[in-house]
């Protein structure tokens, strides 16, 4: 017998009602029962973090998290960072300082670089170089998404910034 449980989540700020299995992995249950095909499954072993999503603004790597623990939670994903067509200001970053190639590994570089200005507005190339190093991009060597993110970072120290 299929071991079910109802869970509430709000993702993207909506809310959802769910029902899951136990096993379901948090990025199953957005992809597939959701369609926010926005986060990426590379390993599925937690080693390379194109699943990054926040969970309560915390980055986590969707496919080592039950959706059942997204219960009562909030749940943001790269879907969640556009307005309408108009990229967000590391979106835009991205594209300009060539930060993607193939683009497989864009989503969890975003949402993990989008929790970490939160927290440190004002993050050095240092502080960033060693933050991307928690995931794997296989195309760019990096430079450009530490420049993108360090762009951001210095427009957040200049004032609110603008999408
Ligand atoms: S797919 Fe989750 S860390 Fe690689
Ligand atoms: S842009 Fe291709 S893996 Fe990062």
């Amino acid at each position: 017998m299929r071991d079910l449980h109802l869970i509430t989540t709000e993702v993207n700020g909506t809310q959802h009602e769910l029902v899951v299995e136990s096993r379901r992995t948090l990025a199953d249950m957005l992809r597939e029962d959701l369609g926010l095909t926005g986060t990426h499954l590379g390993c599925e072993h937690g080693i390379c973090g194109a699943c990054t999503v926040l969970l309560d603004g915390e980055p986590v790597r969707a496919c080592l998290v039950f959706g059942v623990q997204a219960d009562g939670k909030q749940v943001r994903t790269v879907e969640d960072l556009a307005d309408g067509e108009q990229l967000s200001p590391l979106q835009q970053a991205f594209s300009k300082h060539h930060a993607l190639q193939c683009g497989f590994c864009t989503p969890g570089f975003l949402m993990l670089a989008e929790s970490y200005l939160a927290s440190r507005p004002a993050a050095d190339k240092t502080e960033i170089r060693e933050v991307v190093a928690s995931n794997l991009c296989r195309c760019t060597g990096y430079q450009g998404i530490v420049d993108a993110i360090h762009e951001v970072a210095t427009a957040q120290q200049a004032g609110p910034v603008q999408p």
